[in-house]
């Protein structure tokens, strides 16, 4: 039984849902977020506020992730599972681009991830796993998203994440931590627009959005020991597409 789990990013939209279904199944949680305020209230909702430990830092530094890991010292001194669910999106075209956005995005998606989760090596338990969100734009390209214009810094920094997988999954294997890369395409949310929606069903074999609770249930799948020979691997979540 998996006993803690560390969920980077738990205040955006996928971090917040995985939050909800891993605090239902009853797992003990320590949740991450840049914004304080936006954690507390995500715990809250969780209902879990005595028991769940919250560490807040925006990541863009190693001094960061040091500090990440003195505020989980202070409330564990292992971890079971990381899941990053960091990252942000963007669309800018080639001509808007600044130099800063180009940090900003392979800073959130690629190097904020996994610095911290190298970082981690020591609090992770012996036969852990960690799973990182990467996109299927970092693995099948740019126009893999009918009516989504992904920015060349975010298609380049999802595929850094799935680059560097089998390097990272070697790096934890003396600990039998299995390192697995998602890659999920659509999923649905209440702000996805009609003609987005129409462009899903054109295009992915299985006629729509993945739910995220689909996906949280398949992240506790690849997490449990009844996979325990699967690392170094890229996942698509994407309905065929
Ligand atoms: N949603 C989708 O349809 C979809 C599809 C494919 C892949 N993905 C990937 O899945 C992951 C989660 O997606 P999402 O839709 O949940 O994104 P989101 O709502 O934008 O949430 C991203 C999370 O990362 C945090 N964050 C971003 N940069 C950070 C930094 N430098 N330091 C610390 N925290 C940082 C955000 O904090 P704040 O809350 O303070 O902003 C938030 O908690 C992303 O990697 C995304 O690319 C999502």
């Amino acid at each position: 039984m998996v006993e803690k789990i560390f969920i980077l990013g738990s205040t955006g939209f996928i971090g917040s849902e995985l939050a909800k279904y891993f605090a239902e199944k009853g797992y003990s949680l320590i949740l991450h977020g840049r914004n304080r305020e936006k954690l507390v209230k995500i715990a809250r909702s969780l209902n879990l506020q005595e028991s769940v430990c919250l560490v807040s830092r925006s990541i863009a530094s190693d001094l960061d992730i040091d500090n990440i890991i003195y505020q989980l010292s202070k409330c564990t001194d292992s971890i079971n599972v990381v899941i990053s669910a960091l990252g942000i999106w963007d669309d800018s075209a080639p001509n808007r681009l600044d130099y800063s956005r180009w940090i900003e995005s392979i800073n959130s998606n690629l190097i904020a991830p996994i610095q911290t989760i190298i970082k981690l090596y020591d609090l992770l338990s012996y036969g852990g796993s960690v799973i990182v969100l990467s996109c299927l734009s970092g693995v099948r390209g740019y126009r893999i998203y009918k009516g989504l214009n992904p920015s060349i810094p975010y298609v380049a920094s999802k595929a850094g994440v799935v680059a560097v997988t089998r390097q990272l999954a070697e790096y934890m294997a003396p600990k039998n931590v299995r390192v697995i890369t998602i890659a999920p395409s659509w999923i649905e949310k209440d702000t996805l627009d009609p003609d987005l929606y129409r462009n899903i069903i054109d295009t992915v074999p299985l006629k729509r959005p993945g739910k995220v609770v689909e996906l949280a249930r398949f992240i506790d799948l690849l997490i449990s020991s009844d996979i325990d020979y699967v690392s170094g691997a890229v996942i698509e979540f994407s309905g065929g597409l």
